[in-house]
Order: C-alpha cells, then structure tokens, then sequence
C-alpha cells in the first residue's frame, strides 16, 4: 500500500553522494525531505538539484534536512554532480542516494508503472521529528517542482504542529491564519490573546501566533 500520512517513514540504508546513510539516523530530530528524480543528467532534475542545493540556507532556517534520490548508481550521481555545479552556478551541499537497485524506490513507491517503469516520478515526502510522513507529493517526470512551495509548506506543517491553528488557501509565512473548528471560542480567548475576527462561527482569523 502506498505510505499515507501519519505513516512511520520506512528506514533504510543507503549509498549516497555523502557517504553511506541510515535514513532516521541521518534525520536526527529535525524535519527531513526526500525527494526523487527520475534520472540524472536530465535537464529539469538539474535545474532541480541546483535550486535545493541554493536554498540551504531556507531549508536550515526550518530545522530540515534535504536528501535526494534516483535509480542511478553512485558513480554517475557524482560525475552529475559536475555539471549540476556549473549549469547552476552552485554546489550541491546535500546527499543524492544512489539507488540502482531500486530499493529505496520501492519502498516508497516511487516508481508508477503506468508513467514509466524505469525512472522514478518526482515524489516529495516531509518527514516530522518524529519520524511520521507529515506531506507527500507527486509530480510527473516533464514538470520541475516548485520549492518555494515545499518551503512553505514546512512552514504551515510546523506552525500547525506547534499551534491549535490552519493555514488557509495560498498562505505565506505571517499572514492571518485560522483557529481550528475543534478550540472553543472559550478556550480560544486564553489560547488567542491577540483575540480574532469570526466571519462565521467556524471561520475564525488570528494573527499568526509566533510572531
Ligand atoms: C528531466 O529531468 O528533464 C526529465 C527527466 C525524465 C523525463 C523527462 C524530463
């Protein structure tokens, strides 16, 4: 069955460009992202790696690990790399498994048969602390992942963790967010000292709470 949310995230071991990794050791007790590609030295998986690899920074902000993956071994990964550095103008800074086998793929049904049976689709899953998958995504071969998006997606997934609050359609990082249905106005009161505007009893807009 395919990993759902809420599933522990399977652990392997794998061969990457860093050295060999035990996935929830790797983790530690931070956030963490998986990602496949489909093949290397691809145009848009390129374009692809140089983005991640240039938003260090943004990742490490979030307490969050990146990590990618595709069916390629080890010694292409790494000749790739090469010319990921200087299409990109960047370094790649974070592990690529090397996952000729498949293992990795298989175990998080990365490969859809029906779109292709060699390469992987271009699959997202961000892991919590606790090592549960907290977002999946699933983006066909010929479209390049906005990461923007994943960044702010961690945002939502770790504001919401920590706060009884949702975020709504198209929020970013400081905007309005909302009082989940299951917090009393009673409850709200203590919970929301910036108090909030009801646009319906179950529609209730608060400040962002951690800033
Ligand atoms: C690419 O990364 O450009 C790509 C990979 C597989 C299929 C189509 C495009």
């Amino acid at each position: 069955m395919a990993i759902q949310l809420g599933d522990v995230a399977p652990d392997f071991t794998a061969d990457t460009t860093e050295g060999t990794v035990g996935f929830h050791e790797w983790l530690g007790t931070g956030w963490g992202v998986l990602f496949s590609h489909p093949k290397d030295f691809t145009p848009v998986c390129t374009t692809e790696l140089g983005t991640v690899a240039k938003l260090k920074d943004e990742f490490a902000k979030r307490n969050t690990k990146v990590i990618a993956v595709s069916v390629d071994p080890l010694e292409s990964h790494e000749r790739w790399i090469g010319d990921i550095n200087e299409t990109q103008h960047t370094t790649v800074n974070f592990p690529i498994i090397a996952d000729p086998e498949r293992k990795v793929a298989d175990l998080y049904g990365m490969i859809h048969p029906n779109a292709s049976d060699t390469m992987t689709v271009r699959s997202v899953f961000v892991i919590g602390p606790d090592k549960k998958v907290k977002l999946t995504i699933t983006y066909p071969a010929a479209t390049g992942r906005n990461f923007n998006e994943i960044l702010r997606v961690i945002d939502s997934l770790q504001l919401t963790a920590g706060y009884s609050v949702a975020t709504p359609a198209n929020w970013v990082n400081g905007e309005d967010v909302i009082i989940v249905p299951a917090v009393s106005d009673e409850a709200a009161k203590e919970k929301f000292p910036k108090g909030w505007e009801a646009k319906k009893p179950y529609l209730r807009i608060t400040p962002q709470p951690n800033i």
